[in-house]
């Protein structure tokens, strides 16, 4: 079954076509991310439009480069949430549309499963069960991942979501949109030691996070080193994005390794947009070493938002059976949770 999946959750315009047979066979993206840097973040009625304007495009370069056209298309994928309602609305009535038209069945995605079974698209694949620690703009959780559509939530941000806490935290130290990966950058240059920030709810036992103290914590700290021009110097930004990136990640690991202890479980996974930060891979690696464990992170491009995953557990839930009705119905809010094993709701 060739499944085309399009997502449109947020800034990225992606699509891909996955084969159940011959797995994955192209993917596109375009980022609406120099759009937004104006703003300083996403800006929903911008990202909507724009998605409208280039998902068609971005669906006939698909295909073109694939040398398939519509006619081969088996069924359609797209994320129904969560998201932005108008950016994912563009995607859910362009992937019934298509259905309709071309006689085949649609189904809607959640975006978090979509980054949960992101790894199984790689040839190194984790086995079930495995714990994922999913880090994204919108979502920090850890889950316990029995098997596809059975995910167990272990613990999750009571706040901000850690890919927040890194926009945030560019935000207030003049680093550019999109902060991620300009924190990491800046930290690069930091000098390790001189701010230590804390490790929010490590010295507790459970499973959730908070990382709105340490945004906090990193603004004081902001602020109480200006200049006397009320500016940072280069070098106090660089030691202060490392004293924050070193906190975030290292936060991120210590609960990542109790959840592990806690279920037993051995082979770990990581997914959503952080998950490309290249401290907290490093961090997990050793991670793996010490304790024996292994560590799947999918490549970045996987990470972040793509039509893949989208493609992929489109493909795995319509060989299950599943399909929508013609309603474009989207779900801003959609909870993991919520989320069934493919097939279950059929009778
Ligand atoms: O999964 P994703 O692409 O979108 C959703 O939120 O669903 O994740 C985006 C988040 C943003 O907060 C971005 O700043 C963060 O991932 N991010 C990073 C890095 N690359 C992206 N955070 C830290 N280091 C990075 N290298
Ligand atoms: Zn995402």
């Amino acid at each position: 079954m060739l499944v085309l999946g399009i997502e449109t959750s947020c800034d990225e315009t992606a699509v891909a076509l996955y084969d159940s047979e011959r797995g994955l066979l192209a993917h596109r993206l375009y980022s609406q991310v120099e759009m937004h840097a104006e703003y300083g973040g996403v800006v929903p009625e911008l990202a909507a439009r724009d998605h409208i304007r280039k998902l068609v495009p971005l669906i006939r370069e698909l295909l073109d480069g694939a040398q398939l056209t519509l006619s081969d298309i088996d069924g359609v994928a797209y994320t129904r949430g969560p998201g932005l309602a108008g950016a994912l609305l563009v995607g859910a009535s362009m992937g019934q549309a298509l259905a309709l038209g071309l006689g085949v069945p649609a189904i809607g995605v959640h975006h978090m499963e979509g980054h949960l079974l992101a790894p199984m698209l790689e040839n190194e694949r984790p086995t079930f069960p495995f714990i994922a620690l999913l880090v994204s703009g919108g979502h920090t959780l850890l889950a316990d991942v029995v098997g596809v559509g059975e995910y167990n939530i272990l613990g999750e941000s009571l706040d901000d979501a850690v890919g927040e806490a890194f926009d945030k935290t560019a935000k207030l130290l003049g680093l550019a949109y999109p902060g991620g990966p300009s924190v990491s950058k800046e930290a690069e240059k930091g000098q390790a030691g001189r701010f230590k920030f804390p490790r929010p709810m490590t010295d507790r036992p459970g499973l959730d996070f908070s990382f709105s103290g340490l945004k906090t914590y990193t603004l004081t700290t902001a602020y109480e080193h200006q200049d006397e021009n009320n500016q940072l110097v280069d070098q106090t930004r660089a030691d202060i994005a490392h004293a924050f990136q070193e906190a975030a990640t290292d936060t991120l690991v210590i609960k990542a390794k109790r959840a592990l202890k806690q279920t037993g479980r051995s082979e770990l996974v990581i997914a959503g947009g952080v998950g490309a930060n290249r401290a907290l891979r490093e961090k997990l690696a050793a991670l793996a070493q010490r304790e024996n464990i292994n560590v799947f992170f999918p490549r970045p491009e996987f990470c972040t938002d793509n039509g893949a995953m989208i493609a992929y557990v489109g493909c795995l839930r319509l060989l299950a059976g599943e399909s929508e009705g013609i309603a474009v119905a989207v779900r801003p809010r959609w909870k993991i949770s919520e989320l069934e094993i493919p097939g279950a709701g059929l009778t």
